[in-house]
């Protein structure tokens, strides 16, 4: 006979909790943060020197499941320190920048005020960190879980929605420790570009959400809301499940793309085969009947929608966006001549074609964009679960994938996925200040979704500001002087 006894019980118990909390358990975590463990630095920055105190590398979850990933840096201004004060802000009033560094849905670190590698090749990028200090803001910048990251035992841990719920997990770091440090955890702009972006535009939509606390628990999130005061989001890739039908309203009819060799300059030039021209024309007859269904106006409430050939005030809607894109350019005395397309009258842009418009921008992807038939998108990665790496998330993408087996992810994963489905819903505590920019030859995703998100959030009373800036492509935080004057104008 087995005798149970009550050291039997104990480590049953031990081994429960272990893995049950499918982490490091460290009760010792205590989520304050340590005041006196900083360092000083300082960098020559556009002519002055900027000194901060460096918090880096703090855990900001009492149960990380990757600490080289789950982990946030802080800076903030020597000045606070001394009582002074930098650009009318005070140790009391600045506002906390929250920039992400998640590109391609990959696994993240923090952001760095002291630059440190050329990461994802984004060399060009300003130093975002250090521009948000000069202007007096505190800068937090939390890591995230990303797509391919596994546990040593091949266990998948950064699928869908682990990157926004450690983000989230930063926010409540971040207002947990309001009193602890200068900086108004109640004043949080979140930023990010592109994955990023839509990370940002998750922040701004969901706070507070019940459908993200499971996993925030689980984790071990301090105990304190995760609601933002604005969002910026650069070329948000969002909406995914609707972005493919949306591409092919965008670029049906344009039947080659230019193929990209990721992480080089390289371009070639491919034609789209029988068979993606066939998925292209399948895809392009759901998208009106999604757009009428969101019920989306314009400033005199007239309805934005779309007759079955996909025409009708949507298209005139987002061919205004374009039209004053152009108009910004050249009011900033950018020649436009080059354009043919474009007819101007006394000095103004009145109209363009938009069939040329859509050649000069060129297709990058192939349909569908984002749910590949082959599963070889980011996308499809991202919505793999703990044992499964890749799956198909739109019912067109499985009724026609290309491969064995294939799975489709969980409704409630795309949906925690996608910021449209918490616009008016009153569990989310959704931010009310948007600044939303998408480059006019930006063919990462269409120009059709970041249209869409802002048109909402607008219906849905959110002050929003959405452009698309004239040439620009696939690329964020090329605007900080005008992104800072919107965090002053909206802070103030
Ligand atoms: C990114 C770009 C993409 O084209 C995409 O499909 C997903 C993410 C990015 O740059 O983050």
């Amino acid at each position: 006979m087995i005798q149970v006894k009550f050291y039997h019980l104990v480590i049953l118990l031990a081994l429960f909790t272990f893995s049950c909390s499918s982490g490091v358990k460290n009760e010792n975590n205590e989520l304050k943060l340590n005041t006196s463990d900083y360092k000083v630095q300082s960098l020559e920055y556009e002519g002055k020197t900027i000194s901060i105190r460096a918090f880096e590398n703090i855990s900001y979850c009492k149960y990380p499941i990757d600490t080289a990933y789950q982990k946030m840096n802080i800076y903030i201004p020597e000045a606070y320190f001394n009582g002074e004060s930098i650009n009318g802000y005070t140790a009391e009033t600045a506002p906390v920048f929250y920039p992400n560094q998640v590109g391609g849905y990959m696994p993240a670190k923090p952001a760095t005020f002291i630059p440190e590698d050329d990461r994802m090749q984004m060399s060009e990028r300003p130093n975002t960190v250090a521009f948000m200090l000069s202007k007096g803001y505190v800068v937090a910048s939390a890591g995230a879980r990303g797509r391919t990251l596994q546990d040593p035992n091949g266990k998948y841990t950064g699928k869908s929605p682990a990157a926004i719920v450690d983000l989230k997990a930063g926010i409540r770091y971040l207002k947990y420790n309001d009193s602890q440090m200068p900086g108004d955890a109640n004043k949080i702009i979140t930023n990010g570009t592109s994955a990023g972006g839509a990370m940002s535009s998750l922040l701004g939509a969901t706070g507070n959400h019940p459908d993200y606390e499971p996993y925030l628990k689980e984790l071990g999130a301090a105990e304190a809301t995760d609601d933002v005061f604005a969002a910026q989001c650069y070329c948000p890739i969002i909406n995914l499940e609707h972005a493919d039908m949306a591409y092919e309203w965008q670029f049906n009819g344009v039947n080659t793309f230019e193929k990209r060799e990721w992480g080089t300059p390289n371009v070639s030039v491919v034609d789209l085969t029988e068979e993606q021209i066939q998925v292209s024309n399948d895809l392009i007859a759901e998208f009106p009947s999604y757009v009428n269904s969101l019920n989306l106006k314009d400033k005199d409430g007239n309805l934005l929608t779309l007759d079955e050939d996909g025409n009708g005030l949507f298209k005139e809607w987002v061919k205004g966006y374009v039209l004053s894109s152009a108009q910004t350019a050249l009011d900033q005395g950018s020649d436009l001549s080059s354009f043919s397309w474009i007819e101007f009258k006394d000095g103004k842009v009145v109209d363009l074609d938009y069939v040329s418009y859509i050649q000069y921008m060129k297709r990058m992807k192939t349909p569908p964009a984002f749910d590949g038939l082959d599963m070889s998108t980011p996308e499809n990665q991202e919505f793999g679960t703990a044992s499964i790496d890749k799956q198909h998330f739109t019912e067109y993408g499985m009724t026609h994938s290309k491969v064995d087996g294939a799975t489709m992810a969980d409704e409630q994963i795309i949906k925690m996925l996608n910021p449209m489905y918490y616009i008016g819903d009153s569990d989310a505590n959704t931010t009310q200040h948007w600044r939303i920019r998408h480059g006019a030859k930006d063919k990462d995703t269409s120009l059709d979704i970041p249209v869409i998100f802002g048109t909402y959030l607008q219906n849905h009373g959110f002050d929003v500001d959405l452009a698309l800036p004239w040439d620009r492509p696939h690329s964020g935080d090329y605007d900080l002087v005008e992104l800072a004057n919107w965090i002053d104008s909206i802070v103030k």
